[in-house]
């Protein structure tokens, strides 16, 4: 009995050592200590012994099962300690890592011209007013001074959407709008979204207006041209040439086309200007008498401007872009500049 136990021993040393994980240790620790384990069969047959043997080997198997257990435990924690390093290790988070940039927008071009030039207009006591870009043809040309067989709506190659619906041509039906619905004295400019059937370098089939439109009791031409002198040598820069050119628009008496001293050359002569020394930027002139009939105003006591400048254009000027195209095309390497 006593070479079985040693035997037994030896063989669950061995076993506990060998055993891998958690698992292997609880089924040595059933295989000899549970209630059908080899140790435990062997103490049932200690009753078999003499009565002078008996506690002799019952503290030998005492001492073995105390042995064994003790081997079980420390192998658990050496188990266990095991099992936590290798998680440590596979979930180990390399912070010199650099980490991911959080990318940040920027403002489009066409955004940044409109919020500025809205700017420089609330300094001069205007509000921005807005319309739809799907339009009513009475608004877009009717209303405008446009009669249905008019050659000036041919100069704006509109799409059409049906006989009467149109996308808007330009920003000046918002100033007919803001008339039917407010009484002068007013001030307003309208940026937006505009539609033209015309497509190269320098035209898109959508661009942006800005309009503008004062109406109160003795509005000059003189006012004009001092409201956008200001407005041009604030955007521009102090000091940058502005001329007015007669011009001709069915809603405006007289017109005129106003041009800034070339921002690239300075007034010299480039390809930019086409060697004129000038640009053109905007087109203005005296509300005429036929708009404000349309609008139920009583044409007797009141006077008023109206300008309207594309958006893009004025973009490529003040940023040097030469395509429109780039404003359009969404590529962020473009779009980051500014
Ligand atoms: N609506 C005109 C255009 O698109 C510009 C303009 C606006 C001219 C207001 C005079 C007055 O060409």
């Amino acid at each position: 009995m006593r070479e079985q136990l040693e035997k037994l021993k030896t063989d669950a040393l061995e076993a506990i050592t060998s055993a891998c994980g958690i698992e292997a240790l609880q089924d040595v620790r059933v295989k000899l200590l549970g209630r059908k384990g080899e140790l435990t069969s062997l103490m049932k047959g200690l009753g078999a012994l003499s009565a002078a043997d008996r506690p002799v080997v019952g503290q030998l198997v005492n001492s073995v099962r105390d042995e064994i257990e003790a081997a079980l435990r420390s192998a658990l924690v050496t188990v266990r300690e095991q099992a936590k390093l290798e998680r440590l290790q596979s979930e180990r988070i390399d912070v010199t890592l650099p980490g991911r940039f959080a990318s940040c927008g920027s403002r489009h071009p066409v955004s940044l011209i409109i919020e500025e030039v809205c700017e420089i207009f609330a300094g001069l006591g205007f509000s921005v007013a807005e319309g739809p870009e799907i339009e009513h043809d009475w608004y877009n040309f009717e209303a405008l001074n446009f009669p249905p067989e008019h050659p000036a709506r041919d100069m704006q190659d509109t799409f059409f959407v049906d006989n009467d619906l149109l996308l808007r041509t330009h920003t000046s039906p918002v100033q007919i709008r803001t008339m039917l619905k407010q009484k002068p004295p007013l001030r307003i400019i309208a940026p937006g979204t505009v539609y033209r059937c015309d497509s190269d370098a320098t035209h898109s089939p959508m661009f942006h207006q800005i309009e503008g439109l004062m109406v109160d009791t003795a509005v000059t031409f003189g006012d004009l041209k001092g409201i956008l002198t200001v407005f041009t040598n604030q955007l521009f820069g102090q000091k940058t040439g502005v001329r007015l050119r007669p011009s001709f628009f069915p809603f405006t008496e007289p017109s005129a086309e106003v041009d800034i001293a070339c921002v690239i050359c300075g007034g010299k002569g480039c390809r930019v200007c086409k060697n004129s020394g000038w640009l053109e930027i905007l087109g203005a002139g005296m509300v005429d008498p036929e708009v404000y009939r349309h609008v139920n105003y009583e044409t007797e006591n009141i006077s008023g401007f109206a300008f309207g400048m594309g958006i893009e254009r004025i973009a490529m000027l003040k940023y040097g872009i030469n395509d429109m195209r780039l404003l359009f095309e969404n590529d962020v390497r473009f779009l980051r500049q500014f």
